[in-house]
């Protein structure tokens, strides 16, 4: 390379200043515009801080308030994050757990749970942990999960867990409840019956007083009769007396009235057989009771005030003998047939029920069959759910089949929905045959 090219010195000079300064400035202007893109930045970077502590905020106030028990853990099984509940259940300090391996925290052989937490998901596991005070916890129901990344891809663990006495708590308030309900929907039922039985000995009863008052009437007039016959009075004047006393029409009553209160005694003491044929008490074994005659019973029952309706058509023979509980098969009787009348209730007399009955080999059966409108066919399979009911509010518990279903499934039978092909629904009920 050759020598760069002479010039006069003083020139040279004045612009290598210029070039200089140039320099600088441009490297300044670069400077500012960096500085201020990097206020900019952390501006940036403090709202998102900002933002970042809020949701960590938010979140840790959210795990701290559930009642369930949060484990996270990373993929080599070391604990990454844990909850309140879960500090509060082992007693021992965030400090001394984070980053240690879980195993150390379990009160139990942690063999088969490696594979549990390796498989990453699965249902309920019953474990203990270690508690700083008392040595190990209460059981706990964990169920485990998989934690992923940002990527979707594995990244560890998250156990979340109740401990097991309070689920069994809980679980037996809600079978109490359940007891109560049915308690109630019996007392309920037991409430219709005796209605219908207040109403069935109003009429015999009311007979029999308005009966017992005339026979009073007419012994005052027998006896005024027979006085004055007593004191020996001539044949005129008795006779007088006799039309005036009306004692012909008397004597022609008479019969007819105690033929009545007699009949309406009978009726009452009918009444009282049967109620006292439905012992509701489930004590003593099962005898043998007639189906048939139960069912005619319920049917009378069911329909006591629902006097808008017909008749329904009963055909059973005279007896189905089965081995069981009389007041409990009544109970179903009836549930079957009120759920019947309700499913009618708006046809008025155009309502068709039909009760029939056969003895098929072992086995004794009911039918009920209705004109209502059937049942769904998503909901042939519901209908014997505890408190599944399509009735408004205050007029159907949902127990009534689900009561029944328990008891014939205790007496070793089979109860059965279905739509009649008429339309309608259909209540099949078997069971075994003496
Ligand atoms: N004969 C029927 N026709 C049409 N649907 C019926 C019939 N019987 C039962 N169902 C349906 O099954 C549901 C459940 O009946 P279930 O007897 O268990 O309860 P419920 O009658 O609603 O109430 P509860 O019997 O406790 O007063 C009813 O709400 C109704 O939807
Ligand atoms: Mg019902």
């Amino acid at each position: 390379m050759g020598k760069p090219p002479a010039m006069a010195p003083e020139l040279a000079n004045s612009e290598i200043a210029q070039a200089q300064e140039a320099a600088w400035i441009e490297v300044i202007r670069k400077m500012e515009e960096v500085y201020s893109d990097l206020i900019q930045y952390e501006i940036e970077l403090e709202e998102k801080n900002t933002a970042l502590e809020e949701a960590q905020r938010f979140i840790t106030s959210v795990l701290s308030s559930v009642s369930d028990i949060l484990v996270v853990c990373d993929s080599k099984g070391r604990i990454q994050q844990v909850n309140l509940a879960f500090l509060r259940l082992t007693d021992i300090a965030e400090i001394d757990l984070v980053g240690h391996p879980l195993g150390d925290f379990l009160a139990e052989d942690v063999g088969s749970l490696n594979h549990w937490l390796e498989a990453g998901h699965g249902g309920d596991r019953e474990v203990r942990f270690v508690h700083r005070g008392q040595g190990v916890t209460d059981p706990v129901a964990l169920t485990c999960a998989t934690l992923l990344d940002h990527r979707g891809l594995p990244a560890g663990t998250v156990l979340t867990g109740r401990p097991v006495g309070e689920l069994r708590r809980a679980y037996e308030a809600l079978k109490q409840a359940q007891a109560q309900l049915v308690q109630q929907e019996k007392m309920a039922s037991l409430g219709r019956l005796i209605a219908g039985v207040a109403h069935e000995l109003n009429n015999p009863i009311s007979f029999i007083v308005g009966n017992v008052h005339v026979l009073t009437k007419y012994r005052e007039r027998l006896e005024a009769y027979l006085g004055t016959i007593h004191q020996g009075i001539d044949e005129t004047e008795r006779e007088a007396l006799r039309k005036s006393l009306r004692i012909d029409t008397l004597m022609t009553d008479l019969p007819a009235l105690i033929a009545g209160t007699q009949e309406g005694a009978q009726r009452v003491a009918d009444i009282v057989k049967s109620l006292k044929r439905l012992s509701f008490s489930q004590s003593g074994g099962a005898e043998a009771v007639n189906l048939a005659e139960i069912a005619e019973n319920a049917v009378h029952w069911a329909i006591k005030g629902r006097s808008t309706l017909p008749d329904p058509v009963i055909s059973l023979p005279p007896v189905l003998l089965t081995p069981g509980h009389a007041g409990q098969l009544h109970q179903v009787m009836v549930n079957l047939m009120e759920n019947a009348l309700d499913a009618v209730n708006d046809q008025g007399n155009k309502a068709v029920i039909t009760v029939s009955g056969h003895r098929q080999d072992a086995q004794v059966a009911v039918e009920i069959t209705d004109s209502g409108p059937g049942i769904p066919p998503e909901n042939l399979d519901k209908v014997f759910d505890p408190f599944f009911t399509t009735k408004p509010v205050g007029q159907g518990t949902g127990l009534g089949l689900w009561i029944s279903y328990g008891i014939v499934r205790d007496h070793g039978g089979a109860l059965v929905a279905e739509n009649a092909p008429g339309g309608g629904a259909r209540f099949r009920l078997t069971l075994p045959a003496i």
